[in-house]
Formats: C-alpha cells, sequence, structure tokens
C-alpha cells in the first residue's frame, strides 16, 4: 500500500474494530500517516477518535484488524511493546506526576532509539518549562502541563507520536 507521495506509510490501518467489553466502538477505521506527515482526526463527541489512538496503542486489546506500523503488525500487540516499537503516546489526561519536577517528569520516559531531542533543545522549543524546571508537575498550569506531556515524548526518539486533543489548554 502507497500514500499519495507513492512512499509505503509509516503508519497504516486497515479495517479497526475495537470494543468496550460488548460494546462495539470503532467500526472499521481506516488511516495512512507518512513519514514526516501530520494527520489529524476530526469528528463529534463519542465518535471514537480516543478509542482509535487508544487501539493502536494497544491499551484496548479487544480489537481487531490490521495496524501496520513500520512493517511490523501491532494488532493486539500490548501498550510496552508498542511503545517499544516507536509509538509515543501523549493521552488527554497528560499523565504528569505531580510529586516529581518538570526536570523528574521529562527524564522518566524510557529512550527508546536515537534521534530524539536533547533537554536543551526542548527547553528552547518551550521556554515555560525551563523557567519552571524545578516546580513540581501540577503545579503548573494546564497549558504548561501539557507542554511538558509532549516535551517528555520528544525526548525517547519515538517515530511516531499520537497526541489526544494536543491543543487543550495552549493558545495557538
Ligand atoms: N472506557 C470505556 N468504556 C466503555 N465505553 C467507552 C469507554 N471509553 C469510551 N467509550 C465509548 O466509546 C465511544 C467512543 O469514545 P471515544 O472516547 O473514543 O470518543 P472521542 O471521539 O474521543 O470523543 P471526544 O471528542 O469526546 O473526546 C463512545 O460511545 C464512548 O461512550
Ligand atoms: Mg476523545
Amino acid at each position: 500500500m502507497t500514500s499519495e507521495h507513492g512512499k509505503k506509510p509509516l503508519l497504516s490501518v486497515r479495517d479497526l474494530h475495537a470494543w468496550y467489553g460488548e460494546s462495539h466502538a470503532l467500526h472499521g477505521v481506516n488511516l495512512d500517516v507518512a513519514e514526516s506527515e501530520t494527520v489529524t482526526l476530526l469528528g463529534r463527541n463519542g465518535v471514537g477518535k480516543t478509542t482509535t489512538l487508544r487501539a493502536i496503542m494497544g491499551i484496548i486489546r479487544k480489537c481487531k484488524g490490521v495496524i501496520d506500523f513500520a512493517g511490523q503488525d501491532l494488532i493486539r500487540t500490548p501498550l510496552h511493546r508498542t511503545a517499544h516499537a516507536g509509538l509515543g503516546f501523549v493521552p488527554e489526561e497528560r499523565g504528569i506526576f505531580a510529586t516529581l519536577s518538570v526536570d523528574e517528569n521529562l527524564l522518566l520516559p524510557p529512550v527508546v532509539s536515537d534521534g530524539g531531542m536533547s533537554i536543551d533543545e526542548i527547553f528552547e522549543l518551550f521556554p515555560n518549562l525551563k523557567e519552571r524546571r524545578n516546580s513540581q508537575g501540577t503545579k503548573l498550569s494546564g497549558g504548561e502541563q501539557q507542554m511538558l506531556a509532549i516535551a517528555r515524548m520528544l525526548r525517547t526518539g519515538v517515530k511516531l507520536l499520537l497526541l489526544d486533543e494536543p491543543t487543550e489548554g495552549l493558545r495557538p
């Protein structure tokens, strides 16, 4: 399968179905993401955007279809393995650790491959975080917490970042 640029996509999802118990939440999702491409999922509340990301990451185990990521089939692959395959996820609830500082939160996720950003590069991108680097994670503003949640994944060298509601709390 090729994208419109003729390259094989980095992520290719075909006919993805997912269930919460007996409740059938995804009914055949198809999407492609090529390298260096940004793809946005839009839709009304409850349509399945979060569920799509969670199914790709391996957080929802009851699913079927094809999730091809860099040539590997990831359907029903658990979260710790999709993360090591190079998929990063920033959930809507952000997952900032309350008792850890900005610096400690930044250093927490393990580096999964080369090519991630250095701490200096991250602070250049998000100067707000540099100013608050010794503050406790949850004493940051909502927007600063969103920056921290995204920033900490940029360090890890993931090949593809899945962001749920990435602009929440951020000015344009
Ligand atoms: N943990 C859960 N258990 C059972 N059903 C769920 C669960 N989470 C979501 N759902 C249901 O699955 C469907 C898809 O929800 P999902 O959270 O993926 O929507 P969304 O597109 O992300 O919506 P929003 O724009 O509000 O974030 C909805 O009908 C929702 O009620
Ligand atoms: Mg959602």
